[in-house]
């Protein structure tokens, strides 16, 4: 059995309960150990819901991020107040590269906050743009590759490179995969690499069914062309199986909605304070 909790979203579950940011952080538990995928912006909503959800996060003993904008890596200080030391992090090699956003007229840096020395000196890091299985069942994609379908790009978004100013190519970009009895869990953080590629990627690697697809995927900015063409492809790549969809995070209120008018029943929301269980 697999557990999964929504521990950050920019949606709360029960506003009475939960607080929700911009952001998303989800617990995985296997029955061989916790995974912390993603820990949030600010670590204030991190620590708050996973107590309200009865979750301690000393029980957490490995971290992964699907890469490193703020809003996935910006509760990782907190985290690490409230976790084990030496905890094993999985990550893309580019994980450290600095990133901007271009807003009004100045580059603003929107990358992991911490140093690989800082981090060395509380984690295991493991590195790697290759598929790693952290707990039996339970793996990383690795950079997503190839992308021939739309990305989940901002035109805001920045690197710098021999003092040149160029598009993120994110390659950090990366989902987790859990091979779940009924067929693959994919785990998605923010799908700047694109759902469609993101979703293409884990087939060809892993070579089974996609059952759910959980997290943000990235299509609040995509126009209506785009979205139906997502719509066609997720049909025609789903052999008369449509996929259970709990998306939130970066998937867009109107990109939700639809969802939910093609593939009914199959679409829900996923705010903090979700719990989904899988065999
Ligand atoms: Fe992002
Ligand atoms: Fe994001």
């Amino acid at each position: 059995m697999f557990t999964l909790r929504c521990l950050v979203d920019n949606h709360p579950l029960d506003a009475a309960i939960f607080h929700s940011e911009h952001g998303v952080a989800f617990a995985i538990e296997t029955p061989s150990g916790q995974v912390l995928f993603d820990t949030g912006q600010s670590g204030e909503v991190l620590v708050h819901n996973a107590a309200r959800m009865g979750f301690d996060l000393r029980q957490v003993d490995a971290l992964a991020f699907s890469h490193a904008h703020y809003d996935h890596t910006g509760g990782l200080r907190a985290f690490l107040k409230h976790s084990r030391p030496g905890l094993p992090l999985y990550a893309n090699p580019d994980l450290f590269r600095e990133r901007f956003a271009f807003h009004e007229g100045q580059y603003r840096s929107i990358g992991l906050r911490m140093k690989p020395a800082d981090l060395t000196r509380h984690l295991d890091l493991r590195l790697n743009a290759e598929p790693v299985e952290i707990f039996p069942h339970l793996w990383t994609t690795g950079e997503i590759t190839p992308r021939a379908e739309f990305e989940g790009r901002s035109p805001h978004h920045y690197i710098q490179e021999n003092k040149r100013w160029l598009p993120d190519p994110y390659r950090d970009d990366m989902a987790l995969v859990l091979e779940a009895k009924s067929g693959l869990v994919v785990i998605c953080g923010c799908c700047h690499a694109g759902l469609l590629n993101t979703l293409a990627h884990v087939r060809r690697v892993f070579d089974q069914r996609i059952a759910v697809i959980i997290g943000g995927a990235h299509l609040a900015d995509v126009n209506p062309a785009t979205l139906e063409h997502a719509i066609a492809v997720l049909r025609a790549t789903s052999a008369g199986h449509l996929p259970d969809l709990f998306l939130n995070h970066c998937t867009g209120e109107r990109a939700l909605a639809v969802l939910a008018q093609a593939f009914g029943e199959n679409v829900h929301p996923c705010p903090a304070g979700t719990v989904l269980r899988f065999e």
